[in-house]
Parts: C-alpha cells; sequence; structure tokens
C-alpha cells in the first residue's frame, strides 16, 4: 500500500510541482527580472536525480506531477525525463503527469508527450496581441505559442489557458480572450498576481482583484459555479453563452490554503512547502549523500511536518515590496 504523507493540518499532499530548470525563453514582465541571473548548470540535479525523487514522492502518495519551469521545455533532454517519469502511468502509481509550459517549444514536443501518456497541458498567454505579447514577454513571439497551441490540439492534448489578470495591460482584453479559448474548447484561468520576487514592473498598480473581473464579466455573460476540480486552487464557473469552463485563481482575495494539497521542489533540490513562504528543506543532500533513499524520505517527512497553514501574500501599497524575496520562476508558480 502507498504511504501517505498528511501535513500538520491534516492536508494530505498528493500533488507535486516540480521545477526542472529555472531558465525560460521568455522574461515576463511581472515574473522575472530583465537581467536574471540563470543557475549554473552544476548546481542543477541531473535528470536522473530528478527521477529518483519523484519515484520517492510517488512512493510517499503523490498522485499528480506538474513539470514546470522557468520553461520545462527548454530543459535539455527533458524527454528522456518525461519518458522515465511515464512508466508511473503506466504501472498505476500516479494518475496524472503533466506541464505548465508557456507553449513556444510545444510544437516540437506534443507529439512525443501525448506518446508518453501526457492528456493536458496548462499554457501560460496573456494577450493575444502580438504587439503586446512581445512586451509582456520581453521578446517573444506570439505565432510560435499560437503554432504550439495548434500542435497541441492536434496531438490531442487537453489546453488550458493561464492569464494573468493585469490592471492597464490586458483586462480589457479577457472576455475577448476567454471567447477564443472557449471556441478552440478549452479551459481558461485567470489569475491573481502574486508578489514574488523584485521586478521591473509594479506589481501594486498591475494588482487587478478578480471580484472586480468577475462583476464585469458578469454585465455580459452568465457565470454558474461548478464543482469542477482539476486538483489545483482554481474555483470553477461555467459560461453559459459559451459552455465553456473559466477558473479563478484568487490567492489575494479569497486563498484556497485549507485545501492545500501540494508542495515544490526546484531543479537544485530544494523542497518548498508553500509557495508564498520562504521556508525550505534541501532534498540534494540527502539525495546525493545515501544510495537508498531512507534519509531522502526522512528529509521530506520532516519537511512536510513543517508545512505552514498558508501563505502571506499581501499588496503592500506601503511598501510595494514582494511578500516572498524568490521568483516566481524558481518553482515555476
Ligand atoms: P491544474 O489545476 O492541475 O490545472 O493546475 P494549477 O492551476 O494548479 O497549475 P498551473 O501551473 O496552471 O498554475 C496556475 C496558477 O496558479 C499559477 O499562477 C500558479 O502560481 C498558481 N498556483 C498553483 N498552485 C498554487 C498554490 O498552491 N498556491 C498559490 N498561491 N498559487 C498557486
Ligand atoms: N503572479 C501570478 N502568476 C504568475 N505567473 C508567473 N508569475 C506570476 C505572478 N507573479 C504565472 C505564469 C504561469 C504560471 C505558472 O504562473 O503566467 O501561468
Ligand atoms: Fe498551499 Fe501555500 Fe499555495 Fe496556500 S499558498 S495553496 S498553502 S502552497
Amino acid at each position: 500500500m502507498t504511504a501517505s504523507m498528511i501535513d500538520p493540518f491534516g492536508r494530505a499532499i498528493t500533488y507535486l510541482r516540480v521545477s526542472v530548470t529555472d531558465r525560460c525563453d521568455f522574461r515576463c514582465v511581472y515574473c522575472m527580472a530583465e537581467d536574471m541571473h540563470f543557475l549554473p548548470k552544476k548546481d542543477l540535479l541531473s535528470l536522473e536525480e530528478l527521477d529518483r525523487l519523484c519515484s520517492v514522492f510517488i512512493e510517499k502518495g503523490v498522485r499528480r506531477l506538474r513539470l514546470t519551469g522557468g520553461e520545462p521545455l527548454v530543459r535539455k533532454n527533458i524527454m528522456h525525463l518525461v519518458h522515465q517519469l511515464s512508466r508511473h502511468l503506466e504501472n498505476g502509481s500516479l494518475d496524472e503527469l503533466t506541464l505548465t509550459t508557456n507553449g513556444s517549444q510545444l510544437e516540437r514536443f506534443a507529439p512525443e508527450l501525448a506518446d508518453c501518456g501526457v492528456r493536458r497541458v496548462n499554457v501560460s498567454l496573456d494577450t493575444l496581441d502580438a504587439e503586446k505579447f512581445r512586451a509582456i514577454t520581453r521578446w517573444g513571439i506570439l505565432d510560435k505559442v499560437m503554432r504550439g497551441i495548434d500542435a497541441a490540439q492536434a496531438a490531442g492534448l487537453k489546453i488550458k489557458i493561464n492569464t494573468v489578470a493585469l490592471r492597464g495591460f490586458n483586462e480589457d482584453e479577457i472576455p475577448e480572450m476567454m471567447l477564443w479559448a472557449h471556441n478552440r474548447g478549452m479551459d481558461m484561468t485567470v489569475i491573481e498576481t502574486m508578489p514574488m520576487g523584485e521586478v521591473d514592473v509594479d506589481r501594486t498598480d498591475q494588482y487587478l482583484p478578480l471580484s472586480e473581473l468577475r462583476a464585469r464579466l458578469e454585465r455580459r455573460f452568465t457565470l454558474t459555479d461548478i464543482p469542477y476540480k482539476t486538483g489545483g486552487p482554481a474555483r470553477y464557473v461555467e459560461v453559459a453563452e459559451t459552455g465553456g469552463r473559466l477558473g479563478f485563481i484568487t490567492p489575494l482575495t479569497h486563498n484556497f490554503c485549507e485545501s492545500c494539497n501540494r508542495v515544490r521542489v526546484t531543479c537544485t533540490g530544494t523542497l518548498y512547502m508553500c509557495l508564498g513562504q520562504e521556508d525550505a528543506a534541501d532534498l540534494r543532500t540527502p539525495l546525493r549523500t545515501s544510495e537508498g533513499n531512507e534519509l531522502l524520505s526522512q528529509a521530506i517527512d520532516e519537511a512536510i511536518s513543517r508545512k505552514p497553514k498558508g501563505h502571506d501574500f499581501v499588496i503592500d501599497r506601503r511598501t510595494r515590496r514582494p511578500a516572498v524575496s524568490r521568483h516566481m520562476s524558481v518553482t515555476g508558480g
């Protein structure tokens, strides 16, 4: 029987997010600073080490695994890891293997991902306007992402579009984006910007509470709350006019920590027990100092026993400082 990881608040940890690289081919302005310093290669866990780490978490009760970054598909030989991890889908010890991606490499990788048993991917996309896309990503090409989405759909992958709602940037475009997504049979989630890491834009001014966005959408669409769940923090509505689903991720206006089911590992083997807290545990040392998994397993148990109740995110209008010093790209959300 599989063991289980239960935190001090009685929450079972069944969802692991693994950041396979801190690098990204874009530099979304709310996520990274322009002059980000990336980790030297020697600090990264190898693909074999990442595989071993994931296997231990799966033995300890993880049922859903999400690869993130940075951008997961820019990690060299990433498909080797995906192939390795897919054995857990085949033997029934994992329910879902998936990714959160910026879509730029999907054209190349979508068919192989589908072959490995990946059924859906979340694609981050904040605008459908090529110029605005270039501005928010600093140099991204929208058309490449669109081709990636086409390729993923052609390969049979389900797609959820993730859009960070930004005042003064895309707030007016969100209804059109939703219509576009639903028209293509994709779910969409909108996300409140989280104050993580120093960036070059002012998140305080860009912050748009989703209660406000929802009220605006309700003037035009009929939204009905539905119990649909994907394992993540979104609360979904069905949009009568499109028949599609729209999720709201509201860490600031309505947090979801009570039902938290997840922890995160970075590409250097650091375990973060909560996205919105600084506390972390080193898993690289037990991974490297012992061939057996006992020390690693103990380090994980010890960390889970310290999982905090929830985050401390606030948009601080006075200091305008981030609540957490690391960037979102360290754990990929
Ligand atoms: P599924 O529900 O499995 O589709 O995925 P997800 O929404 O959990 O993952 P995704 O990578 O698509 O994340 C979407 C947004 O939700 C990102 O901005 C994440 O940072 C945010 N998010 C995901 N999990 C958490 C969490 O535990 N806490 C907070 N505060 N935000 C989260
Ligand atoms: N706040 C909210 N979401 C963010 N993302 C990146 N940075 C932030 C932030 N500061 C989103 C990305 C992607 C997901 C993993 O996290 O756009 O969709
Ligand atoms: Fe879980 Fe922390 Fe996210 Fe809240 S902010 S849902 S406790 S990881």
